[in-house]
């Protein structure tokens, strides 16, 4: 009888237990659309869904992240942000001084991130000492993708300096093949723009120019000489650039209609969601010049109200850095993950490259946040200098005058 009672109660003390516990839900805003990206943001809504989650999807298309920006401020000033928003670098704290953030240290501290990220990547998650966004990888911005057979066909190697990458692009222009491809949208300009920067000014005179802002560097002749070759990768793409979105431009790499990619390592994510092989279909090397450029995919939590959404919010957070995403999404993605905890065994040539430059360019110095991916600067800023980059490329403007511009954009957004 005194059992019976017991189990009763306990089955009573169960139920009341189960029917507390929120289911988890999440309405989770992202741009990832593309085809590498899109197979990469299914691995976290499956494992999702497998610990008990309803996933509500809302991708907004557009590279870099711009449409879906926009579309995040509509949201949230209309009171009804999305509960998990694909958020990054300082934006992530504007939106933290808007007091519309998440904090997310509890999950962050059960969880021991502190033990298991690079500070500075853990630096670009805290807002004032919490927690409030959770890092996904890390991408490398600064790279050349090829392809290999147009490259073999031309009797070309992997530029290692921009005379050479200038050199081979004259003979594939001559031969025929597009020698850059890529797509006019501003934030892939500006991807162009940063990766010979790095390479023309070196990892402190990037430093200096696009974290620090400092007016010296902006006004230098050294600048000028990266307006320059601008001007030069703007006589190497093809008549139909305009507009066209970059996943079709690493599309034209792979069918051997264009030579190179100045490109993220996302792009690495197209071509192996398209079945190409590392060294054999396709080429990557970093830009021509030391540093390494790093942009750090991550999530904000927003406030929202009910304990379901504040369920998904941990739960989501903690999946993310949690050690089996961090490899299978990584692979999907074309970057490597945030986590140091994680081996790379299964990752292919390029992302040893990446690890084995982040890590010694982390020692030299050089390690340095993206600013045309939002890494390094507020939005103001980085975007008063892609306006000056987007000008440029698609005029005939000179070096000298995109340097005075340059020059009064920043100081105007100060
Ligand atoms: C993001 C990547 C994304 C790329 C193209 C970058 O800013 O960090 O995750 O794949 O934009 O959309």
């Amino acid at each position: 009888m005194k059992t019976s009672v017991f189990a009763a109660v306990s089955a009573i003390a169960v139920t009341g237990a189960m029917t507390a516990v929120a289911e988890p839900q999440a309405e989770v805003l992202h741009w990832w659309t593309s085809g590498g990206e899109a197979k990469s943001v299914a691995v976290l809504q499956q494992e999702f869904a497998d610990n008990g989650g309803t996933w509500t999807d809302m991708p907004v298309a557009g590279g870099g992240g711009d449409a879906a920006m926009t579309a995040l401020r509509a949201r949230v000033l209309s009171g009804n942000a999305p509960t998990a928003v694909q958020l990054k670098g300082p934006a992530i704290q504007e939106w933290y001084e808007e007091g519309v953030l998440a904090d997310i240290s509890s999950v962050a501290e059960a969880e021991g991130w502190a033990d298991v990220l690079p500070a500075s990547i853990a630096g670009h998650m805290m807002c004032e000492g919490t927690w409030c966004a959770a890092p996904v990888n890390v991408h490398r911005v600064d790279w050349i993708w090829a392809n290999a057979d147009v490259l073999e066909a031309n009797g070309i190697a992997m530029p290692t300096t921009w005379d050479e990458f200038n050199a081979a692009a004259d003979k594939l222009a001559a031969a025929g093949v597009t020698p850059l491809a890529h797509g006019g949208q501003a934030w892939q300009d500006a991807t162009v723009f940063e990766a010979v920067a790095l390479g023309i000014l070196g990892a402190d005179g990037f430093r200096k120019a696009f974290v620090e802002l400092d007016m010296d560097t902006l006004k230098s002749d050294e600048m000028v000489a990266v307006f320059d070759q601008m001007r030069k990768m703007r006589g190497y793409v093809d008549d139909n650039f305009s507009g066209r979105d970059w996943n079709l431009a690493t599309a034209m790499v792979m069918n051997g209609e264009a030579a190179f990619q100045i490109m993220g390592d996302w792009a690495k994510g197209e071509f192996l969601a398209a079945g190409k092989a590392p060294g054999e279909d396709f080429l990557c090397a970093s830009v021509p010049g030391d540093g390494f450029l790093y942009n750090v995919d991550s999530f904000a939590m927003f406030n929202v109200d009910g304990d379901d959404k504040k369920a998904g919010q941990d739960l989501l957070a903690k999946l993310i850095v949690g050690q089996n995403f961090q490899k299978v999404f990584n692979l999907n993605k074309g970057s490597i993950p945030a986590r140091v905890d994680v081996a790379l065994d299964d990752f292919d040539s390029c992302a040893r490259l990446s690890a084995k430059d982040m890590n010694e360019s982390s020692d030299n110095g050089s390690l340095l946040p993206s600013y045309a991916h939002g890494m390094a600067l507020r939005g103001a800023q980085s975007g008063a200098i892609t306006d000056v980059v987007t000008a440029h490329f698609n005029s005939d403007m000179s070096s000298a005058d995109a340097v005075n511009m340059l020059v009064d954009a920043v100081a105007n957004s100060m």
